[in-house]
């Protein structure tokens, strides 16, 4: 039994997720070719994604970490939680740009990007792995983003579901039955 087994269809397999990559760190590259800019990339969800678009971009950056989380073990949000900020060093003056996997209700990379302008960043552009703008809450658009998803509960590719899946190379959508039991298991 693997992790394939829950998933019902994949919606993106691993080529065409490279290939999206490509596309993306291209548009990043022209856009900071004479700027010094750091990725903030937002733990846990992105580092699959970070890791794989910074060796795409072939000019000086430099890489800084931070932890948001919204989603208990399931699928509604839960409080928002900003830990492991950068140092301020990493953020004063400084150009970032903020890599998430996923823009959902838009909440966190809103809170997040608030709270580095609130510390001093000079200006903070925003890199997601994928865009489910069928459910924004706030006013915030991508500045850049490899892929649109429809309104499903997506894992793989460093998106998870009760801690799982993470490591799947390819973006799927879950059996219903697996995340109903665990609601169920949850007592939601
Ligand atoms: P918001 O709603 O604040 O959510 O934009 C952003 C964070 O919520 C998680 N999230 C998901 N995780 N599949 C997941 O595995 C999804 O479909 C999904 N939608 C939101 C994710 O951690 C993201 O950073």
């Amino acid at each position: 039994m693997t992790l394939h087994n829950d998933v019902q269809r994949i919606l993106f397999t691993e080529a065409e997720i490279l290939a999206g990559i490509d596309r993306v760190a291209k548009e990043v590259t022209q856009a900071y070719a004479q700027r010094d800019f750091t990725v903030v990339s937002v733990l846990k969800g992105s580092c699959v994604f970070a890791s794989d678009l910074i060796r795409r971009i072939p000019i000086p950056l430099e890489l800084a970490f931070l932890a948001a989380s919204s989603y208990g073990d399931g699928t509604v949000p839960g409080r928002l939680e900003i830990n492991f900020l950068p140092t301020g060093n990493e953020i004063e003056g400084r150009n970032l740009l903020l890599v998430d996997d996923i823009l959902d209700t838009g909440k966190t990379l809103l809170a997040v990007r608030d709270e580095l302008l609130r510390r001093g960043a000079r200006e903070v552009r925003t890199c997601v792995f994928l865009d489910k703008p069928a459910r924004r809450a706030v006013d915030l658009q991508p500045d850049f983003r490899c892929f649109e998803v429809e309104d499903h509960f997506v894992v793989g590719y460093g998106l998870d579901f009760a801690g799982r899946y993470r490591n799947l190379p390819f973006v799927g959508a879950l059996r219903e039955e697996i995340i109903s039991a665990a609601r169920t298991r949850n007592g939601a």
